[in-house]
């Protein structure tokens, strides 16, 4: 049996202590929130306390806080030799506090309170200072997912960046997208067909082959005529540059 305390209780630790409650080998022993939580119904039977010095032993702890505050709560907690991780992907392992073993127990999803997230799928990024706690956090993450990997804090510093790219960055462009078709009266659901199936293309095909518009088929006056339409400097500011990148990655100049 793994004893697991979840410190802090927000996008991502309310998720994975759900997912793993319901693992067999794994027994949540105590969740702690620096202020008052309504726990789901499946968790109330789950120690919660808001006092760092009633944390009990447990086999590992996971804080999952926002990133900038993670050094310094690590600094604070009251217990000494235990194995403490974080679930950060851009955080390097070793701002954690020196007094206990470090980890880091990375999903790399994107999490939100009221979204079910199916572990399955999820890669699970692993990384301890010490091997047998590596072996544990795998032994840990498996049972959610097939896709457990052990990476590096730089590496993870990359695949993190990468992912605001994939993951945040495109969010955005669905919010501009979105705020384009509200002000000209049309409707955001015309656009969803189109943005699952550029999701959908990538199973197949590599990024570079999947790509398509205006930009990379070298349309001038189409894209002129879409800077032209843009009233906010910013989106227009954004149009170009990412035109620019497209034409620089498929080897054209504007
Ligand atoms: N969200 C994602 O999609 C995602 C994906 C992968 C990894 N991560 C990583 O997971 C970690 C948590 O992210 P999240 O999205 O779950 O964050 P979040 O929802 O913003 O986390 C809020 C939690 O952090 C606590 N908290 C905030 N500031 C604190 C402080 N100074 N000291 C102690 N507790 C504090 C909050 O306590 P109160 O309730 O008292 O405010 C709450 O429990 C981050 O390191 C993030 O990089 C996030």
């Amino acid at each position: 049996m793994i004893t697991v305390t979840f410190l802090g209780f927000g996008n991502v630790n309310r998720h994975l202590c759900s997912a793993l409650h319901e693992i067999d080998q794994v027994s949540i022993k105590q969740i702690y929130n620096r202020s008052d939580i309504q726990l789901p119904s499946e968790l109330k039977d789950i120690p919660f306390t808001r006092q760092l010095s009633l944390l009990e032993p447990a086999d590992v702890y996971i804080i999952g806080i926002p990133d900038d505050a993670i050094a310094s709560f690590s600094e604070a907690l009251p217990v000494r030799d235990q194995l403490v991780v974080h679930t950060s992907g851009g955080v390097p392992m070793d701002s954690l506090s020196e007094k206990n073993r470090k980890g880091v127990f990375y999903p790399l999803q994107t999490f939100s309170k009221h979204r079910t997230v199916d572990f399955n799928s999820v890669p699970i990024c692993i990384e301890a200072s010490k091997d047998r706690d590596r072996k544990l956090l795998q032994q840990l993450a498996s049972p959610l997912t097939k896709r457990v990997v052990s990476i590096s804090s730089e590496e993870r510093a990359k695949l993190h960046l990468a992912a605001v790219f994939v993951n945040n960055f495109v969010n955005h462009m669905y919010a501009v997208g979105a705020d384009i078709t509200s002000r000209s009266g049309l409707s955001f659901e015309l656009l969803k067909p189109l943005i699952a199936e550029t999701a959908r293309k990538i199973e197949d095909l590599a990024p570079s082959e999947a790509q398509t518009g205006p930009a990379k088929r070298k349309d001038l006056n189409t894209i002129e005529k879409h800077v032209h339409l843009l009233q906010d400097s910013n989106y227009k500011e954004i149009y170009t540059l990412l035109t620019e990148s497209i034409q620089k990655t498929h080897g054209k100049k504007l």
